[in-house]
């Protein structure tokens, strides 16, 4: 087990600089399985999710190097073979693989997808779309194995605005014949990065990032280069904490326009922010005042930033109502930020968040991913000494945290209990 020891109450200045979208590169990895050609990814995160999927892919036969950010895929010998729970419980992203093998080889064999223990997450959305696709779907003692002999394109309605299903599809359906429409489907900037990779690759691919994405087969794909694009939700957490503690710290290698559901909310709450091409600079706000946040699927307020903007609440003089709409299970972390010092009642999947409150360093469990963001903020604010159990989770999506924040002042050590 990991363990943050955070020493809280440290200015911030410097520069932080962001790495690529987790969300994005858990998609394009195993998006490469459609080609035997050689891919190459730009930007690509040091984080465990990636240290995993690289494992997949070498089980699946790919050659791969990854130096200086940048993951060179080789598929020449890329087999398909059935994804064990050893790897697929290991990430939520696992599921990808189904589309792309499928896509692929017609036939793809997976155990039930991992990830955040964030509430009932089921996979109904992806199975049914596969199903409408061609596929013939079985599930046997938690294990899923599609086959078609063919897969054929048509219009796929989405009750709800999946991301991880409409990549899915998306990529599930570009080398199906005919013409594959999505409708209501997410529009999350990851879901166009994907989309850029896949048109890269030979694809036609029109409408990612809207509502509606139309898809028209083709016959093969080639490899092909892709950049991720930046991650919104490391980007997003790290304004958050230079709103509560910097001093003039620059959040580098950005895109701000995918971040105004967080710095509007931020700037209405007090904080300013300058703004460059792809860099802010934050400072620490006095006299924070209470805002309403709600999370949504994008562009409105990202579930994934709920819990660290939560921690920022805490800071803000009046009654905040924070309400999550996406998960069941994302306000385990909030009794944690009560035993230190926070006024919070929750309920069901909301919480009024009662502020300012000092908040004093303790012991504290994270619970999940976002979960560890949240805690690892409210230490960093804390005085005293916070330390955070059970923080494996973070290392899934943050790149190089510790030493990124120490970097500008923090001090934070991340060790083995
Ligand atoms: C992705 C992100 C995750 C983010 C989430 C919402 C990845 C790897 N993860 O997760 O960080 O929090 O988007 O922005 O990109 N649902 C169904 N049936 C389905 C699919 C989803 O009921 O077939 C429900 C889920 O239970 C959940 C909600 O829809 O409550 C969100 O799911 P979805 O948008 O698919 O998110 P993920 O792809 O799991």
């Amino acid at each position: 087990m990991k363990k943050l020891i955070i020493k809280g109450s440290k200015e911030l200045s410097g520069e932080i600089h962001i790495g690529g979208a987790k969300n994005s590169v858990v998609a394009l990895i195993p998006a490469s399985c459609l080609t035997k050609g050689k891919c190459v990814i730009h930007n690509v995160p040091d984080i465990s999710d990636v240290a995993m999927l690289i494992q997949m892919m070498e089980y699946l036969g790919s050659k791969i190097t990854y130096e200086n950010e940048v993951l060179t895929i080789d598929n020449q010998n890329l087999k398909e073979k059935p994804i064990p729970t050893e790897f697929s419980s290991c990430l939520r992203a696992s599921y990808y693989f189904m589309g792309s093998l499928g896509g692929h080889f017609k036939h793809a064999e997976i155990s039930y997808p991992g990830g955040c223990t964030i509430g009932a997450r089921p996979i109904d959305i992806h199975l049914d779309s596969f199903k409408k696709l061609g596929f013939k779907v079985v599930e046997k003692d938690g294990t899923y194995t599609m086959n078609a002999m063919k897969l054929k394109g048509r219009d796929i309605f989405f009750d709800f605005p999946s991301v991880g299903a409409t990549i899915n599809v998306m990529i599930a359906a570009v080398l199906a014949e005919g013409t594959t429409k999505i409708i209501n489907a997410a529009r999350e900037p990851e879901i166009q990065n994907v989309a850029d990779f896949l048109i890269n690759m030979g694809a036609k691919i029109e409408g990612a990032g809207t509502a509606e994405i139309v898809i028209t087969g083709v016959k093969e794909l080639h490899g092909a280069e892709v950049d991720v694009i930046p991650d919104r939700i490391e980007a997003g957490t790290y304004i958050i904490i230079g709103s509560l503690l910097g001093k003039n710290l620059k959040i580098s290698g950005i895109n701000k326009d995918n971040l105004i559901s967080l710095t509007s909310k931020l700037e209405d709450a007090g904080v300013k922010l300058k703004y460059n091409k792809d860099s802010i600079l934050v400072s620490k706000a006095r006299n924070l005042k209470a805002v309403n946040v709600k999370t949504t699927f994008y562009p409105g307020f990202p579930t994934d930033l709920g819990q660290p903007m939560s921690t920022f609440l805490t800071q803000c003089k009046g009654e905040s109502l924070f309400e999550e709409t996406i998960y069941e299970n994302r306000l385990r972390h909030i009794p944690y930020l009560n035993t230190m010092g926070a006024r919070i009642q929750s309920w069901e999947k909301k919480a009024v968040i009662i502020g300012s409150t000092p908040l004093r360093g303790r012991k504290v469990k994270a619970t999940d991913l976002r979960a560890s963001a949240s805690l690892l903020v409210a230490g960093m604010i804390a005085t005293g000494t916070t330390e955070v159990d059970n923080v494996e989770h973070i290392l899934r999506g943050y790149e190089n945290l510790v030493d990124k924040l120490n970097n500008v002042g923090a001090d934070i050590k991340l060790i083995d209990d």
